[in-house]
């Protein structure tokens, strides 16, 4: 294994199974500022918790928060859904729950992702039977044409093609999430 130096070496390494950049880093920042912006001004006054979906999530919680200027707490769910590495069955386990009552807190889930829709769907129907006071989902990307089921999502950072994506929090088998920008792989990256 090659030694590991500096962050952009840590990076470098990945760099042959990456086929194309389709969001920069930069890119990614400006938007979640804007986010940030406007989830700041729907949210001023109400007791905000940011909800993020494990493991993905955690990189868009964490600089998404970061650009919202207001009080707010941290939650965290783990979920898996069953089925191949690169395709959603819909079907949805729980592996961690939330520390927080949800009674009277106004929640956004935060997803890095919204691909087939079911996760989300799932997640909506399980929290929104913990009588919040507000549910609303803010998600960094949306592959269009292929959501299975129609969902309103409030924040909605860029709108993809329906293909696999990496980084950013993205994992194919648990790589790449560390990857700053959002990129597609090349096919042999698939081989293992
Ligand atoms: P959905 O249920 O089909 O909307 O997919 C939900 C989950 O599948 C996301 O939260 C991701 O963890 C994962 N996922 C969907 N598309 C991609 C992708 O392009 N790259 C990496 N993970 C993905
Ligand atoms: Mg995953």
């Amino acid at each position: 294994m090659a030694a590991v130096s500096t962050l952009t070496d840590y990076v470098q390494a990945y760099q042959p199974d990456i086929e194309r950049v389709l969001i920069s880093s930069e890119e990614i920042q400006g938007k979640l500022a804007e986010m940030g912006e406007q989830i700041s001004a729907d949210y001023e006054g109400s007791s905000l918790l940011l909800v993020g979906v494990l493991k993905g999530a955690f990189v868009v919680m964490a600089d998404l928060a970061r650009y919202v200027r207001l009080p707010l707490e941290f939650d965290f769910m783990a979920v898996s859904s069953y089925g191949a590495a690169t395709k959603t069955s819909g079907v949805v386990r729980i592996l961690k729950d939330l520390d927080h009552d949800l009674e009277g807190m106004d929640v956004l889930l935060v997803e890095d992702i919204v691909d087939s829709g079911l996760t989300l769907k799932y997640l909506l129907k399980n929290l929104a039977a913990r009588k919040p006071a507000s549910l609303e989902v803010a998600a960094l990307l949306r592959k269009t044409g292929i959501q299975k089921v129609p969902l309103d999502i409030r924040y909605v950072g860029f709108d993809i093609p329906p293909d696999f994506v990496v980084g950013y929090g993205l994992d194919f088998a648990e790589r790449y999430r560390n990857l700053p920008y959002i990129a597609t792989l090349k096919p042999e990256a698939y081989g293992g």
